[in-house]
């Protein structure tokens, strides 16, 4: 039966790390979520998967150094092996670096898997002398850390509340030729685009791991509303607005670009969104932070009228998994 080969999506994870176990790839110091969702999220790599009658049978991961191609990962369902779909894989993942300008593809076979020599032999791979020099920069096999536990970052969440509407003249708007708009049906690709930069700086991690179909159940939800603030045209800023819990207006996500911090457009924002906010009589606004968000959230949420009530620490996925740096704050 002809293999299915396509990128890796969110919904593969599960069963893309239950492969790999089956055909004996994962050892103690790797953790399989964390490789994939690092390999997710760089741009010079990609995870291919195979799949028949829409089941994940086979992958590998395929990226580039900038100069040569590597292959990890490479495995086929232990019931399907020999039947082509290894060679398939193969060919596919090569010509994908091909297409990157990649001349020369490169993979490691660990000295304990001996039969698999042959099967690259027969694809055209030779063995070259050379000598390969490793240096664990974090974990590895004499390391007391747990990879799974270093795939992730604690964060201390508070949540606030307001109950009342403010009573304070509204917000001036800064001197800028600024424009609120409702997304009306936004897509997929451009919330990914305001939450991953506005969120880049801050560690906002936790969509990066929601899949395509999830994402759009809420932001076009009918009950969640997503405004824009833009700057003669060019995006500035967003702001969430979720109504789908009864009486309450959560204030999701708040945030603007890099590059528009700093000129008073935070406070406009805020304080227009809990008005916004106010407009469908809720019994309470509710927004939550957490200390890797920009130091001064939390102390802005008061100044609005926001009260603390409830503190927890949370674990997220760590932000090098994205390529994204730890806020300077928080190192
Ligand atoms: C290695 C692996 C991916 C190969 O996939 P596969 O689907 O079984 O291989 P294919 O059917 O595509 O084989 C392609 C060719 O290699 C040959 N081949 C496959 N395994 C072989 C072996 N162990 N010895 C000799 N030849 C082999 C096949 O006969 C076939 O030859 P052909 O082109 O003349 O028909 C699969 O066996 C696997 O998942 N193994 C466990 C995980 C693993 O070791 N991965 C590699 C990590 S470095």
């Amino acid at each position: 039966m002809k293999l299915k080969i396509r990128p890796i999506a969110f919904d593969d994870i599960e069963a893309v790390a239950a492969l790999w176990k089956s055909c004996g790839l994962t050892v103690s110091y790797n953790d399989p979520q964390a490789d994939i969702a690092l390999a997710m999220a760089s741009p010079a790599s990609e995870i291919f998967v195979g799949e028949q009658e829409g089941r994940v049978v086979a992958s590998t991961l395929a990226g580039s150094d900038g100069h040569r191609g590597w292959l990890y990962y490479v495995a086929v369902d232990p019931a399907l092996q020999g039947g082509g779909y290894g060679k398939a894989l193969i060919a596919h993942a090569e010509a994908w670096l091909m297409g990157r300008g990649i001349n020369k593809v490169m993979l490691l076979i660990r000295p304990t898997n001996t039969k698999v020599k042959a099967f690259y032999e027969r694809l055209g791979y030779r063995e070259e002398e050379r000598s390969l020099l490793t240096r664990w920069l974090r974990g590895g096999p004499d390391s007391d850390i747990d990879p799974a536990k270093h795939a992730e970052i604690e964060t201390t969440v508070t949540y606030l509340e307001m109950t009342e509407r403010p009573t304070r003249p509204s917000v001036p708007a800064p001197a800028m030729r600024l424009s609120l708009q409702r997304a009306e049906m936004p897509t997929v690709s451009f919330y990914r685009y305001l939450y991953n930069t506005i969120g880049a700086p801050w560690a906002w991690v936790s969509k990066r791991l929601e899949s395509d179909a999830d994402i759009k159940a809420v932001i076009q939800d009918d009950d969640v509303d997503i405004y824009v603030l833009s700057v003669a045209g060019v995006p500035a800023g967003m702001v969430q607005l979720d109504r789908r819990e009864f009486q309450v207006v959560d204030i999701a996500y708040f945030g603007l670009m890099p590059d528009f911090i700093g000129h008073g457009l935070g406070k406009y924002l805020l304080n227009w969104g809990i008005d916004q906010a106010w407009e469908s009589n809720p019994a309470r606004v509710t927004v939550n932070t957490c200390d890797l968000d920009h130091p001064r959230a939390l102390p802005l949420y008061q100044k609005c009228g926001f009260r603390p009530i409830r503190r927890e620490v949370v674990s997220l996925a760590h932000p090098h998994l994205f390529g994204l740096e730890v806020p300077a704050h928080r190192r």
